[in-house]
């Protein structure tokens, strides 16, 4: 595989600092470290290393999805890859699936889920912030070269009766996914799965409860990863002294059919889980005045 004109190209300099460019015939990207010229690039085999006019030397490789969404332009903060590839994982996202997502952001997350359903599914993106909007459509226009055809961005927020029935999936990454648990139950199939990523505990407990008070899913189950990173250097094997100790939590749980009713637990709750502090979203089957 060699470059051509229209490529995206993930240019390293030697201290590892990751720079995306768009092939085009006759332009050069500026660095601190002197100029390439994209024409040096063009018809050059991939994974090449190119010299910048002051001769520092820049390794070329086309991006993967994963180093474009990390170096990409941003409007809201976006959803990290360990956690984009959960959430494809969580919501059972295939080659065809039917999604609908809000918000859009700055577009990462739709990035995975356009790459995980593929031309013969759907992606339908909400963002209420028009702004944020134009971030998301830029971002993905540049990573596919395109709009995509099976791609529909909305820039309004989430209503109750989304365009989008019998989806497969709708994931909801907002401050507030609570407030739209009747679009996803009116957006989704019977047996669709919802997955909600938040980032603080109020925000996952709010989540968990509203959806257990709806009646109208599945049990959730909520999840956190880590990922640590390690330093790998001869006798030195450790993992890395920082990481990132948080993104956010995953909660996920399936529509139930119409009418539906979830058998009654025979687990109860621990006791003083619903107790007189407790002021939030009740369960159907624990009473107000539970201890
Ligand atoms: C954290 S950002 C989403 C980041 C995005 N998932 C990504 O990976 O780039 C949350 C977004 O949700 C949007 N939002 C909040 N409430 C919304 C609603 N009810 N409907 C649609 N978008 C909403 C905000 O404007 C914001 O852009």
């Amino acid at each position: 595989m060699t470059f051509a004109a229209g490529d995206l190209v993930q240019l390293t300099d030697p201290r590892r600092k990751l720079h995306t460019i768009t092939l085009e015939p006759g332009a050069v990207f500026h660095t601190h470290r002197g100029a390439v010229r994209h024409d040096d690039i063009i018809g050059a085999p991939e994974a090449t290393v190119v010299a910048s006019s002051d001769g520092t030397d820049y390794l070329a490789l086309k991006p993967i999805l994963e180093d474009y969404v990390l170096s990409m332009g941003r409007g809201a903060a976006i959803i990290y890859p360990k956690d984009a590839a959960s959430i494809v994982g969580l919501a059972g996202l295939r080659f065809g699936s039917r999604v609908l997502e809000a918000g859009a952001g700055s577009g990462a997350l739709t990035l995975y889920l356009l790459s995980v359903v593929g031309p013969q599914g759907t992606v339908t993106s909400y963002e209420a912030r028009p702004e944020f909007a134009d971030v998301a459509r830029r971002n993905v226009t540049k990573w596919f070269g395109h709009e995509p055809p099976n791609w529909t961005l909305v820039p309004e927020a989430l209503p109750a009766h989304p365009v989008v029935t019998g989806a497969d999936a709708v994931v909801l990454d907002m401050l507030e996914p609570w407030e739209c648990l009747e679009a996803a139950w009116h957006s989704l199939a019977p047996g669709g799965r919802l997955v909600c990523y938040v980032a603080t505990t109020t925000q996952l407990s709010m989540t968990v409860e509203s959806v257990r008070a709806s009646g109208r899913f599945t049990e959730p189950r909520s999840t956190e990863s880590l990922l640590r990173t390690w330093h790998l250097e001869g006798l030195a094997v450790r993992p890395d002294h920082s990481m990132n100790g948080h993104t956010g939590f995953l909660t996920v749980c399936r529509r139930l059919g119409d009418g539906v009713t979830l058998p009654v637990r025979k687990r109860r709750p621990a006791p003083g889980a619903y107790g007189p502090s407790y002021t939030g979203p009740r369960p159907p089957d624990v009473a107000a005045d539970a201890d």
